[in-house]
């Protein structure tokens, strides 16, 4: 297993060498939503996790938030910090290159929200997320939000190709991505009231994906 996290690692840094704006140009639809929820909610500090090549720091970037977006791809981080600095929106963007599963390198009680858009899908364990989540919590100041995305068990790829353990499956291009049920959404939420859990399609690039949006609050 640690071979193929190592792999999955590899491969997302290739596949950014490789592909300018993989999930697009545009900032996501998810993204738009986090601004709205955010400034609705007055947060001014954001965490991203797994911000890949950015479309959506540069979002929240412009929109006047401070942001951390932390990522373990290397060349993801170089291309959204040189898109930031071309954009002038630098100030506002602090980039970290980390691997989530080590943890989160900021304080306690430290920002009002975190943000990740299809991070808790890729080959990570329930009790890998469970930390995450934690972590999330931990960092975030009492009332902050977390809102996430994941793919769920109504997409065309559920239970489709190699099987890699728990609920993820290795999909054509090589990614591993594990797939989430409401109950399972239900049950990693420990510590948090859940304000909503809605279905939505993600028409980007590269397919059209069914995921499940999630707005958590920390108690
Ligand atoms: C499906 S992509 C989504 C990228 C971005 N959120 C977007 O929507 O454009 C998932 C991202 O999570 C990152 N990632 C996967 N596992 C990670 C880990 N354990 N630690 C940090 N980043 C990770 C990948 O490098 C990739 O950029």
């Amino acid at each position: 297993m640690v071979m193929e996290e190592k792999n999955q690692r590899k491969q997302w840094d290739s596949t950014y060498t490789n592909t300018d704006d993989f999930f697009g140009s545009e900032p996501s639809g998810l993204g738009y939503r986090a601004v709205e929820i955010f400034r609705k909610n007055g947060c001014k500090k954001v965490l991203e996790l797994g911000c890949g090549q950015g479309r959506d720091t540069w979002l929240f970037a412009k929109e006047g938030f401070k942001v951390t977006a932390l990522d373990y791809s290397e060349s993801g981080i170089c291309q959204m910090r040189e898109k930031a600095k071309d954009l002038c929106l630098d100030p506002n963007v602090d980039c970290v290159v980390q691997d989530v599963r080590a943890g989160i390198p900021l304080p306690d009680a430290s920002v009002d929200a975190v943000y990740s858009h299809m991070l808790f899908t890729m080959d990570l364990w329930e009790k890998e997320i469970s930390y995450i989540l934690e972590e999330c919590r931990r960092v975030l100041k009492p009332g902050g939000l977390n809102l996430y995305s994941v793919r769920n068990d109504h997409d065309p790829h559920f239970g489709k190709g190699p099987n890699k353990g728990e609920d993820m499956w290795q999909n054509p291009m090589g990614f591993v991505v594990h797939f989430f049920s409401e109950e399972k959404i239900r049950r990693l939420a420990d510590g948090y009231e859940i304000v909503h859990i809605q279905e939505f399609d993600d028409p980007s690039p590269p397919f059209t994906k069914k995921l499940y949006e999630v707005l958590l609050r920390k108690y």
